[in-house]
């Protein structure tokens, strides 16, 4: 997903330090090229050599050195996709903020100025919320960097606050999404669908399918990092919460009606990639059901189908379903786009390899109302997500 980006990792001096080698691992699974500049402060809680051999790359922990070619700061600065200074000490927010270029890392940034710079501030609460570095902090926003929010937990001081550094995980996410994806939904109000529902039988037992969540999620990942305002209403899954994004959890198909209509109409594109079960035990034991001799019926009644219901209150909005058959793939896809009054249908069959339920990829064709069709061969649910929101992009725009 970083594949061909050069990213700069600045690491200053605090306990945090450690966890930016899980970053700079983290990056470098995903693609990137990651060259690391360490302060003289970030050397004393890790060793450069760490980073040299997670990144294959130089260290740069100082503006004289010898044996270096060329001007690095300049040189690193020209070929950074992004910088990313995690952890960031008030000690450098302030130098950032005033100018101040002492060392390998503030004159790269000085450096930098028409770059991609996301600052990872972790330090004591008392510090982080005291008015110079939140003043500080402000400046930089205004000059367009991008800070992310520490998180809140025990710090190493012993306190309970802000101002811990985000899981790696958090902060790679938020990288990707400042990075590799064209922001081509800014601003844009996207609902989307995601997971099965569970209809009650009894308060033990449900009715469900395999449905894993994995392809909504992804593209409310991907939607967000195209710069949509994201909801994602989800039925239960195993799956983090997509960073930036509203989440809103049901169980059953009434639930999921509920959510998405009271949302419709503020919404600019709905996508609904959920495994919505189409039925429902018609009675719901309030006791569980006991055994009995014989055989035991459940009367199933109709769920509603929301995205027909979606379909015929459709005003401005792009809307997209998606269809998973055993058979007939493109013949029921064109039914559904056009019985459920959609913009565009993704549809995948469950008898190909690499596509369905619970995998990290797809193979998916699109149809959209116009008649085209795209078939696009296997790919992970993160790639086929950003084909799918660049099509709607263009959806939305005529
Ligand atoms: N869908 C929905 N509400 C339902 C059933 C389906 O909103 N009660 C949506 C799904 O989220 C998906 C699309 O409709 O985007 C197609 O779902 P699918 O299960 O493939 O088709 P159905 O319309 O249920 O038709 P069938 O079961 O006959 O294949």
């Amino acid at each position: 997903m970083l594949k061909g980006k050069n990213i700069v990792l600045g690491v200053t001096g605090g306990i945090a330090a450690y966890k930016a080698c899980d970053i700079a691992s983290r990056l470098i699974k995903l693609g990137a090229e990651v060259h690391v500049i360490m302060t003289r402060a970030a050397c004393e809680f890790v060793a450069p050599l760490t980073f040299k051999s997670l990144t294959g790359n130089k260290v740069h922990t100082s503006l004289f050195d010898e044996n270096e070619e060329g001007v690095p700061h300049i040189d690193l600065a020209r070929k950074a996709d992004a910088i990313l200074i995690a952890p960031a000490t008030a000690n450098f927010i302030a130098k950032a903020a005033g100018g101040i270029g002492d060392d390998m890392l503030s004159t790269t940034i000085l450096a930098a100025n028409d770059k991609k710079i996301i600052i990872s501030p972790a330090m004591n609460t008392h510090m982080y919320e005291n008015k110079v570095v939140q003043e500080n902090l402000e400046k930089l926003r205004g000059r367009g960097f991008v800070v992310i929010k520490p998180a809140t937990g025990r710090l190493a001081c012993g306190a309970e606050g802000v101002g811990k550094l985000p899981e790696p995980g958090e902060i790679v996410e938020r990288v990707v999404m400042e990075l590799a994806f064209e922001k081509n939904l800014l601003g844009k109000r996207v609902l989307i669908t995601a997971g099965p529902t569970q209809e009650a039988i009894d308060p033990v037992r449900y009715i469900t399918n395999h449905s894993t969540g994995k392809m909504g999620y992804a593209l409310a990942r991907v939607a967000k990092a195209k710069g949509a305002n994201v909801t994602l209403v989800t039925g239960k899954t195993n799956l983090p919460a997509p960073v930036g994004v509203d989440v809103v959890e049901i169980t059953s198909a009434r639930d999921m009606f509920r959510e998405v209509t009271e949302r419709y109409f503020e919404q600019d594109i709905v996508i609904k990639a959920a495994a919505v079960a189409d039925f429902k035990p018609k009675n719901v034991n309030d006791k569980k059901t006991k055994k009995e001799n014989g055989e035991l019926n459940i009367e199933l009644d109709r769920t509603d189908d929301i995205l027909k219901y979606l379909g015929q209150k459709k005003a401005h909005q792009v809307l997209v379903g998606f269809c998973m058959e055993t058979e007939n793939l493109i013949e029921n896809a064109k039914k559904k786009l056009e019985g459920k009054n959609l913009d565009m249908i993704c549809a995948n069959s469950l008898t190909v390899p690499g596509a369905g339920f619970g995998v990290d990829t797809n193979v998916l064709t699109i149809l959209t109302k116009d008649g085209e069709k795209m078939e696009l061969p296997m790919d992970t649910k993160e790639n086929l997500a950003a084909v799918i929101l660049d099509k709607i992009a263009t959806i939305n725009e005529q």
